[in-house]
């Protein structure tokens, strides 16, 4: 049985784009798999939120897991922090990474670029605590959107120059947990590439929208004036409608617009009432678990408790066994 790990930063409500980039196929996943998901407060705090918002944050992020299908019975759920081990790990490994390689890594870069004032050494170090997180649990497959392909090929670099140095093959190299096809980026609403909460709220449909707020989303996304001649490529905005239909609608349903498009008869009003309904089909049962969730505190301090034991159980044997490599030993 192979060994999955997954983290979400605790920065908001879960969106579309993490569910198809980090819970894509969770049945399959988590019936096949020893699965760890965890929710990465450490991670967040680049971001300096305040103690109300992470803890707020951190519990709806677990309930937005849980709504969204993880079942805590099969797959270990718990908080990154309630593990401190990762920080061991992400130090012991940090002995073997160059301050220039962290300083060339494309989400670093764009970090500087975007808060210029706040570039604290966590953001430096924060694809060596990654590593840390996936290798805690020797994982084989992570799954993630495209976005953090750089972020895992790194964390395979750490891995294999950990057992390079000390002769010892213990670290798998993980890969990503794609299912054979192509890693996923979910765009935004509002014609930028990627659906972020970080980056941009506007961009987000949220797991726990409400049908009405999903409806207006959609119905307010940007698209542009249509095609005027057949085979005109398409803009960026309705490049983004094509691709939020196709992640949940049925074929035939976006071969529709397709063609409608192609024939420069398309009504972009007619494509977002479509997107709408499907969008809500597809993310209504959600909400519902997730309104459910909410009043349910005792069930979800449970979850994170007993996720917390085995994870730490995990944690714990990789800890021992990297430090004996390692060469600490009791006096
Ligand atoms: P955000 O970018 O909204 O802050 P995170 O960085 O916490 O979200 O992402 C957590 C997981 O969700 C990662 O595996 C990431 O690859 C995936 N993910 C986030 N946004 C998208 C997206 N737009 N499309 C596909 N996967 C995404
Ligand atoms: N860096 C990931 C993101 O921003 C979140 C994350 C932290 C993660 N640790 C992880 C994802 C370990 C997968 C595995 O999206």
């Amino acid at each position: 049985m192979d060994t999955v790990v997954s983290g979400i930063r605790p920065t908001g409500f879960l969106h579309l784009g993490n569910y198809f980039g980090a819970l894509r196929n969770f049945i399959k996943m988590q019936n096949e798999n020893n699965c760890y998901f965890f929710i990465a407060d450490y991670h967040s705090l680049t971001t300096h939120p305040t103690p109300g918002d992470l803890r707020t944050n951190v519990k709806n992020v677990l309930i937005d897991y849980v709504a969204a299908g993880l079942d805590p019975e099969k797959a270990t759920i718990y908080v990154q922090s309630d593990v401190p081990q990762v920080c061991e790990l992400s130090l012991l490994l940090s002995m073997n990474v160059y301050v220039g390689e962290l300083q060339r890594v494309a989400s670093f870069k764009e970090k500087v670029r975007r808060q210029p004032n706040n570039v604290n050494a966590g953001l430096l170090n924060y694809p060596v605590l990654m590593a840390a997180d996936i290798l805690l649990h020797r994982a084989d497959k992570v799954p993630v959107g495209k976005d953090q392909e750089q972020h895992l090929e790194m964390t395979r670099d750490f891995a294999q120059r950990f057992n390079h140095i000390y002769q010892n093959e213990y670290f798998k190299l993980p890969v990503a947990y794609n299912f054979g096809n192509d890693l996923i980026k979910i765009p935004g609403l509002d014609g930028s590439t990627k659906m972020s909460k970080s980056d941009n709220e506007g961009s987000c449909v949220y797991l726990s929208d409400a049908p009405e707020v999903v409806r207006k989303k959609i119905m307010k996304a940007v698209s542009d004036s249509g095609p005027t001649e057949p085979g005109q490529p398409k803009s960026q905005a309705v490049e983004n409608l094509f691709s939020l239909m196709k992640a949940v609608s049925a074929p035939d349903t976006l071969q529709y617009f397709e063609d409608q498009y192609q024939a420069c008869q398309i009504r972009y009003g007619d494509m977002k009432k479509q997107l709408a309904a499907d969008m809500i089909a597809f993310i209504q049962p959600i909400y519902e678990r997730i309104l459910e969730l909410r009043s349910k505190d005792d069930y979800i301090s449970k979850i994170a408790r007993e996720g917390a034991e085995k994870a730490r159980e995990s944690a714990a044997k990789t800890i021992k066994d990297v430090r004996e490599i390692i060469g600490f030993k009791a006096l």
